[in-house]
């Protein structure tokens, strides 16, 4: 039996009218649970960025947390393109992964380059997490011919992707020896 009767366009997005309804909701879901992420992150950050010693990386996350705090506007933009009400869904791989950063903290030594290594490699599992996520949301938004909402994403996707990268570098080019030398 057929739960959903209803002929009422349930999105008010243009584009998504013809959209299948099943694959919406599993789109919808999975806003919900990345904008649960996001928020995480928001309250996540600043702990990251109070341990990390190295100057370079702290600044990294402060202004990673700035663009993290617009991830979380422009998704609340996405649920509105969708005639949706705001709301978030526990995202239980991002507690992970910021549990495991936690656990990092806790078990490395104030103040050393090591516990900096041990930052940039957790932050770097949530931000590929991230990519990950907005990749193949971007492309499901296509798929669902939301055109303006795969275009947020995009936005958000491409940040992510230069988050990874400054971490990246950061890692190569100054803190990882610095930690090697520090053993
Ligand atoms: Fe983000
Ligand atoms: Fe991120």
């Amino acid at each position: 039996m057929k739960t959903k009767s209803s002929t009422e366009p349930k999105f008010s997005t243009k584009t998504s009218a013809q959209a299948d309804p099943a694959l919406m909701e599993l789109f919808i879901d999975c806003i919900k649970d990345i904008y649960w992420a996001e928020n995480h992150l928001v309250k996540a950050l600043p702990k990251m960025q109070k341990a990390a010693s190295s100057g370079q990386l702290s600044a990294a996350i402060g202004e990673h947390l700035e663009e993290t705090k617009e991830h979380v506007v422009r998704l609340e933009k996405i649920f509105e393109l969708l005639g949706e009400n705001v709301q978030a869904k526990k995202c239980d791989a991002m507690e992970g992964l910021s549990k495991e950063g936690e656990g990092i903290i806790e078990t490395t030594e104030e103040g050393t380059a090591t516990r900096d290594v041990g930052i940039i490699l957790a932050s770097q599992k949530v931000e590929h997490y991230e990519i990950a996520t907005y990749g193949g949301l971007a492309q499901l938004a296509k798929t669902l011919g939301l055109e303006d909402v795969a275009e947020i994403l995009e936005q958000t996707l491409s940040e992510e992707k230069a988050a990874d990268s400054k971490l990246s570098t950061i890692a190569e080019s100054d803190i990882n020896y610095t930690a090697a030398k520090e053993a």
